[in-house]
């Protein structure tokens, strides 16, 4: 019998995910993982390296390359590749443009998965992204599928970049977003889906606080009572 707590947190992007996960986690106290952080971190470094993007054998080379590390820390989560600290390049436009392409490829997905479990073996997580409850802890104690309105999403990531001093067009934010979930949807390779024993929350028309209640409540209901 396994004596650690799982919880994965899947959906499309900017449905909260990240912002909940890690709040859902610190309140536990159990470690965090983002792991789209990592497919960003790829992506980067794929581009640093002016390797081929639309090559699966050049990205997977770039990424056997690769040692992406977190850290946690008071201001939020630290990400490393190769002792280099990406936090904030990650999520660059550039990147967010061509990450559903990288992930996409199988082989990829495999060395991500395997690197993922091995991550969280023996600790109690919140563990978020598109295949989690499907592909990497599937079994999971409790398994959240987060969505909202795409009108919502976009306008969340509106704010957000104007958060950043930035001021984007929320018309191309919300062709970006459908563009990535498309392909992060249709994929062969672990697509992301709603795995058959998820709760689905959607958090429309929720405050982040609201959405972590709800999850803090659905662990208590159903992982610590049990
Ligand atoms: O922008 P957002 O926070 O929604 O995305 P993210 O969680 O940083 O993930 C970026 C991209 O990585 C997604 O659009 C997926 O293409 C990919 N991804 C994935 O394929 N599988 C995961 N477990 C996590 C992310
Ligand atoms: O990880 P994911 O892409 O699903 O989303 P996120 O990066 O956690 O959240 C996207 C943006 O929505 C952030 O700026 C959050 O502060 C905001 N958000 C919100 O306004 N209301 C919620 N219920 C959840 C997130």
């Amino acid at each position: 019998m396994c004596d650690t707590v799982s919880i994965a947190i899947d959906g499309p992007a900017a449905a909260g995910k990240s912002t909940v996960a890690r709040k859902v986690a610190h309140a536990l106290t159990y470690i965090y993982v983002d792991t789209g952080a990592m497919y960003r971190a790829l992506t980067l470094k794929t581009i640093k390296e002016g390797a081929d993007l639309s090559s699966e054998k050049e990205v997977l080379e770039v990424l056997m390359k690769c040692d992406i590390q977190f850290e946690q820390t008071d201001e939020g989560q630290l990400v490393f590749v190769n002792g280099e600290e990406i936090t904030k390049e990650i999520r660059t436009d550039e990147v967010t443009r061509h990450v559903s392409a990288v992930s996409s490829y199988p082989e990829v997905r495999i060395e991500m998965v395997n690197r993922q479990q091995k991550m969280i073996a023996g600790q109690n997580v919140v563990m978020d992204g598109r295949d989690i409850g499907t592909k990497v802890i599937p079994e999971a104690d409790l398994k959240i599928f987060m969505i909202a309105s795409v009108e919502e999403r976009a306008r969340r990531r509106y704010e957000e970049n104007k958060r950043s001093g930035y001021e984007s067009d929320l018309e191309v934010l919300m062709e970006e977003i459908k563009r990535r979930d498309d392909i992060d949807s249709t994929r062969t390779a672990s697509p992301l889906v709603k795995a058959k024993d998820a709760v689905e929350v959607d958090t429309t028309s929720l405050s982040i606080d609201n959405v972590v209640e709800r999850i803090l409540d659905l662990v208590n209901e159903r992982v610590k009572t049990r």
